[in-house]
């Protein structure tokens, strides 16, 4: 197997929301990838973050790809406000759109990538008949809501098999799908991770911190330490 090359995607959610604009620069300068931002609407998880308006105010801070996760119900509504705002990849969960295909099609239609995100408990059915509207699919490996929790073991089971899956795709169709990680992950889990067939990594409190520190010097040395771990993986 080559070794892919890997995404890492810090999630503000765990910034200093104060300093956000420089805390999205400042992670980008430190060797991020993708700047992973995450939508909560107090219905559809229990907890209440930001939305369009903020994403509109940090896209002048990088030319990082942001990386828009909704955790909203309903998504349709709010998808083109996203797209407006600078987003580069939406992904949505399937059980907060009545019609998945739809919502797809409205993101690739506003020119971003699409993509579906599953629950621990959620099975990848829903992925069948919509590959060649994805882009990215999303596995969280903590139950969606809040920064800080610990990784769910079972997710690397279900990381090899939703490869698998798209790995067959690839084979048929000659278009690699991304599998992106969402939830607990740090340095002692990234490198199994990956072997488990992820190829990028949300990362909040591991990057961030879980006190709001806000210092860039921290960022530098946890991604060059994530990056350290993903470059042992292929060679194994
Ligand atoms: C949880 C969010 C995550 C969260 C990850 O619902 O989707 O993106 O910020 O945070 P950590 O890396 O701390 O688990
Ligand atoms: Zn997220």
């Amino acid at each position: 197997m080559s070794t892919p090359d890997f995404i890492i995607a810090p999630s503000i959610l765990s910034a200093n929301f104060a300093k956000l604009g420089e805390e999205v620069a400042n992670v980008v300068a430190a060797g991020a990838d993708w700047i992973h931002f995450d939508v909560m609407d107090n219905h559809y998880v229990p907890n209440l973050t930001i939305g369009p308006l903020v994403c509109e105010a940090i896209r002048p801070c990088t030319s990082a790809p942001i990386d828009v996760h909704l955790m909203v119900k309903p998504v349709d509504r709010i998808i083109p406000d996203f797209v407006k705002a600078g987003a580069n990849i939406i992904t949505f969960h399937p059980e907060a759109s009545e019609h998945i295909d739809r919502s797809l099609s409205l993101i690739r239609d506003g020119g971003c990538q699409a993509g579906l995100v599953f629950n621990p408990a959620t099975p990848l059915a829903h992925l069948d008949y919509v590959l060649d509207k994805l882009d990215l699919v999303l596995l969280m490996s903590v139950n969606p809501g809040f920064g800080g929790q610990k990784f769910i073991p079972g997710t690397l089971d279900k990381a090899r098999l939703a490869r698998a899956k798209l790995d067959a795709y690839e084979r048929e169709s000659g278009r690699r799908i991304r599998l992106e990680i969402d939830g607990g992950v740090n340095t002692g889990n990234i490198a199994e991770i990956a072997r488990a067939g992820v190829d990028a990594f949300v990362a909040g409190s591991a990057v961030y911190g879980t006190g709001r520190e806000s210092d860039p010097h921290r960022y530098d040395t946890i991604i060059a330490d994530l990056r350290r771990e993903l470059a042992q993986v292929g060679k194994a």
